[in-house]
């Protein structure tokens, strides 16, 4: 694991799978007490995080990036494959000792993994005190103080509403340039092999108004790019009183309109020209002409997306329950291509060995890689999780040595597809959001181009958080390398 430390969060990542960990930053305003919150999982979770840490910073607690110096020590978990929960256990091991130097400290789990286990959780892993699902995390300083009287406490609480719009995080993992705004929460979807949906709950989206907010205030702090995040932006839908509670719903009848995600990026997009936008992840079921246009309309709606395939076969697809076929993936690629042109980036997400994938099923995949021509993906060998459609109906019949032989397969296939895409973005000018001192030298900065690839450049007097543009002259499977001409 290569370990990265940005000015204020630390992140750990693991090429080619999304198990990275983000840890607290060190944060003294003279409180009682300090909060020490590890993550796990994807990008919602991060910004759970930052929620989390933002209602216990109302109360008593600090935060600090060492877990012997904390008070509570909270690990944010994921469920998504096996071995994401075998991390936390380890961790929870780790924690086991230092428990055993200071009883008084406080250990408490959140996110996927607390709401799959529940209250099990604490017969399993006895140093646990706290256990919390993403939904509870309002309850969390009651929590807290049912813990500091001697109990354990547990809230695995699904909710039809919560948002959490009206809290502001607390930015964990930023770079003061780019960052993370959760616009829905949940998930319907029910892809035979994913746990989400359960530990997630149903999906509901948040208020518009409090997107545009939220970035708007990004903007006036001096960020320059927003990600907008749920686990199927496509389908965001809100709808006037769908998160105002009991009464409130009857009192106040509300004007606006109905808005969907087209709208939302439009809404977004407005904001500021020099304001760029993201978003993760597009259902490819869910995805709309309608969003692609709007795409086109706005220079600063960055033309990458992240378009998960899963597999290139109809049959497995059909098995995952994704709803759309390879004809039909087809068509939105084609869709993407004739709309937004060869330069747009796409991404996708494999799983290599799913039920009874056969070996011309798995040529599928790699066949539809080329034709999809990914500028990346994240790719990932099938994982049984308990509870899901998949491990009720379908046995996990591929063998261990076949689903690592064809996700090696499915990696080479990616680096040849990356390496060929990157070489034509060479000799062109790419503009560029500067984020950061680049992670190889201290001699160059690094940003990305809107196509979401990194761009690494020699440093000279330019700042983070400009935009430049960079004549690219070379690179790598994962990296453009060029100038600024500016
Ligand atoms: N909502 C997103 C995915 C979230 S999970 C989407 O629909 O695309 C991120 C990725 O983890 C998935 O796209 C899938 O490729 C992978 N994944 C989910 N469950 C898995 C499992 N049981 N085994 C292996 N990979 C899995
Ligand atoms: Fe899981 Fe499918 Fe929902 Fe993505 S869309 S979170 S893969 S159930
Ligand atoms: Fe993991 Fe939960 Fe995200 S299972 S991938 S942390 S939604």
């Amino acid at each position: 694991m290569e370990k990265v430390i940005s000015d204020i969060g630390i992140i750990s990542e693991n090429e080619n799978s999304k198990d990275n960990m983000l840890v607290s930053r060190d944060c003294d305003t003279g409180k009682k007490r300090k909060l020490y919150i590890e993550s796990y999982g994807c990008q919602m979770n991060f910004s759970d995080s930052e929620i989390v840490t933002s209602i216990l910073k109302k109360e008593d607690f600090d935060t600090t990036s060492q877990s012997e110096k904390a008070d509570l020590i909270l690990i944010n978990t994921c469920s998504i494959r096996e071995r994401a929960e075998q991390t936390v256990r380890n961790r929870l091991n780790h924690f086991n000792s230092l428990k055993k130097k200071r009883p008084d400290i406080t250990v408490g789990v959140l996110g996927c993994m607390a709401e799959r286990l529940k209250s099990k959780l604490l017969e399993e892993e006895k140093i646990v005190d706290l256990v919390v699902g993403p939904d509870a995390y309002r309850d969390l300083p009651n929590l807290v103080n049912k813990v500091d009287e001697g109990h354990k406490a547990v809230n695995t609480f699904l909710s039809r509403e919560e948002t959490y719009a009206d809290i502001t995080p607390v930015r964990l993992n930023s770079n003061g340039v780019t960052a993370f705004i959760s616009i829905m929460r949940g998930c319907d979807n029910m892809c035979s092999f994913c746990v989400v949906p359960f530990t997630r709950g149903r999906e509901r989206s948040r208020d518009p108004e409090s997107i545009v907010r939220e970035a708007r205030d990004l903007l006036d702090r001096g960020y320059r790019e927003i990600t907008l995040l749920g686990q199927n932006v496509d389908s965001y839908k809100w709808s006037p009183n769908s998160d105002l509670h009991g009464r409130a719903r009857i009192e106040r009848a509300d004007e606006r309109k109905v808005v969907n995600f087209a709208e939302l990026l439009e809404m977004v997009a407005k904001i500021d020209p020099g304001l760029r936008i993201r978003f993760s992840t597009s259902h490819p079921k869910d995805i709309t002409d309608d969003v692609l246009y709007t795409m086109k309309r706005f220079d600063n709606i960055c033309k990458y997306i992240h378009l998960p395939a899963q597999s290139g076969n109809s049959r497995v697809l059909k098995m995952m329950n994704r709803t759309y076929s390879r004809k039909w993936y087809i068509q939105k690629i084609d869709s993407i291509r004739t709309i937004l042109g060869e330069e747009c980036g796409i991404s996708s997400d494999m799983i290599a060995g799913f039920c009874t994938e056969t070996e011309e099923e798995h040529k599928d995949t790699i066949s539809l890689m080329e034709y999809a021509q990914y500028d990346f993906s994240y790719m990932f060998i099938y994982s049984e999780r308990p509870g899901t459609p998949a491990e009720k109906k379908f046995q996990d019949d591929v063998p261990l040595e076949t689903k690592k032989r064809r996700l090696n397969e499915i990696i080479a296939k990616q680096q040849e597809i990356s390496l060929a895409r990157n070489k034509k973005d060479v000799n062109k000018v790419h503009k560029v959001l500067i984020e950061g001192v680049s992670k190889r030298s201290g001699e160059h900065l690094q940003g990305r181009n809107s196509a979401n690839k990194v761009v690494v450049f020699p440093r000279k007097n330019h700042e983070k958080g400009q935009y430049v543009d960079v004549l690219v002259t070379d690179c790598t499977t994962a990296t453009l390398i060029g100038k600024t001409i500016n």
